[in-house]
């Protein structure tokens, strides 16, 4: 049996049909739907938790301060660029004066990140920070006790990390978790990577 390989315009068609929605209270303050980034063919994606003001003005994820932070770790520890990976969020619009999303906000979005995975079809997600990593999991544990370790999620490796603005509020010992986090998804895409 041949497995369907990605399909870019399927992808493309579902962030088109999401820049239109109105599915929770979050469309009302929002400047365009953030949906997502990066090569429709990734083996790897980073879920965070929603937009903030930088993401909202420019439509794309993680392009502020944490984003940065993000960008250079994946270049130091994965050899990678947000090119060449998918980057999304639990929540595609901003929540207002960046509060966490609501329960009720995040099952509303859940369609689309599930549309992006079944797309996407990527063998390791990390996700950053408690609103995805519990989400994903479906725990209520933090990630401070969840990371680590990566976890066995449908057929793909889950490892759990620290949000990267949590990274820039935490200093060096959550840096170094964090690019302890990134070296495990690695492993996990080089074939290395049975969860544990
Ligand atoms: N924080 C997030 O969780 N996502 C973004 O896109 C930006 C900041």
């Amino acid at each position: 049996m041949t497995v369907s390989s990605p399909e870019p315009g399927d992808l493309e068609a579902l962030g088109r049909e999401a820049s239109g929605c109105t599915r929770c209270r979050l469309a009302v303050g929002r400047t365009q739907v953030v949906f997502g980034t990066g090569t429709p063919a990734a083996d790897l994606l980073f879920v965070g938790e929603g937009p903030g003001a930088e993401e909202d003005r420019q439509g794309l994820p993680f392009v502020g301060r944490s984003g940065k932070l993000l960008d250079r770790l994946v270049g130091e520890e994965l050899g990678m660029t947000r090119e060449s990976c998918y980057i999304a969020n639990i929540v595609k619009c901003r929540p207002p004066g960046n509060r966490d999303p609501k329960p009720d906000e995040i099952e509303a979005c859940r369609p689309w990140l599930e549309g992006q995975l079944e797309r996407l079809r990527p063998r390791v997600v990390v996700t950053l920070g408690n609103t995805a990593t519990r989400t994903l999991l479906g725990t209520t544990e933090g990630v401070t006790r969840l990371r680590g370790r990566s976890y066995p999620w449908r057929d793909i490796v889950l490892v759990p990390t620290y949000h990267p603005a949590a990274v820039l509020r935490g200093g060096p010992s959550a840096m170094a978790e964090m690019r302890a986090d990134l070296v495990r998804a690695k492993l996990a895409l080089a074939g290395a990577g049975a969860a544990g």
